[in-house]
């Protein structure tokens, strides 16, 4: 189980995190920051999950030891705000994990390296009636994983592709100790999401294949907007926006 002592030392935030709450075994961690009635800001990371859930209705493979499954329940903000908090939280991720390796991010906010995967982020919503009653980011990032399951062939860990181990701790708190910055900033309208992904894009200036229900398309990444969506230029030249889907890892080498 992660150690809370260290994990507590490591994090400076004000209200991120502070509340955490470890399991050694949860369903998913989204699904219990769901179902329970947890304060804002809480977090609640397990060490496995026997129903880790990934995007667009994957699975999330979560049964190893020494990786990082972990879920934020966030603020309410305005349901026009969550693709941006994707961005923001790809940010952070990357940040946290750059002190060992270059990743960058798939769009909307899968880390790779080298065309691996290292982490995955998926934001879940509630709702009664038309309000939006709960927010929660959840984190699956392949820490210290020996082997990747053959299901997931375009996927890595931090430890396989840096050659060491990895403190886990370290890595949940300097996620955290980011991300609080970015999600103040971007409130206040200081950071550019926009300028920040040319940092942080795999594939920008680069062809894609994009997936968006169920079907592929092969476009040219010119970067995202304001909101997060994503700007791709079609074969005939005319520009498009893309608000949902994922980039696949077709081009990847
Ligand atoms: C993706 O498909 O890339 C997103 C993966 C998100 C996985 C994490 S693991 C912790 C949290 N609980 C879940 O059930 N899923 C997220």
């Amino acid at each position: 189980m992660l150690d809370k002592v260290k994990y507590l030392q490591k994090l400076n935030t004000e209200k991120f995190g502070r509340e955490p709450f470890f399991f050694e075994c949860l369903d998913s961690t989204n699904s219990y920051a769901l179902n329970n009635d947890l304060p804002e800001y809480s977090l609640i990371s397990s060490e496995k999950q026997t129903f880790g859930r990934g995007r667009s209705g994957r699975e999330w493979i979560s049964m190893q030891n020494g990786n990082l499954y972990f879920t934020l329940v966030l603020p309410i903000v305005a349901p026009e705000k969550i693709l941006p908090i994707n961005l923001i939280a790809g940010y952070a991720l990357c940040d946290s994990v750059r002190k060992y390796l270059d990743c960058r991010l798939k769009w909307p906010n899968d880390i790779v390296f080298n065309c691996k995967k290292l982490a995955g982020i998926l934001i879940e919503t509630k709702f009664s009636g038309n309000n939006l009653t709960k927010i929660i980011l959840g984190v699956g990032v392949n820490v210290n994983c020996k082997g990747v399951s053959e299901e997931v062939p375009n996927a890595s860990s931090i430890a396989f592709e840096f050659g060491d181990y990895m403190c886990r701790e370290s890595i949940l708190a300097d996620f955290l100790n980011v991300f609080e910055n970015y999600w103040r900033d971007s409130l206040t309208g200081i950071i550019s999401i926009e300028e920040k992904w040319r940092d942080y894009s795999a594939f920008i200036g680069n062809y894609i294949e994009v997936h968006i229900n169920g079907s592929r398309e092969k476009l040219y990444e010119c970067g995202v907007d304001s909101n997060g969506a994503l700007i791709v230029k079609e074969k005939s030249g005319k520009m498009r926006k893309i608000y949902s889907g994922e980039i696949g890892y077709d081009f990847c080498c």
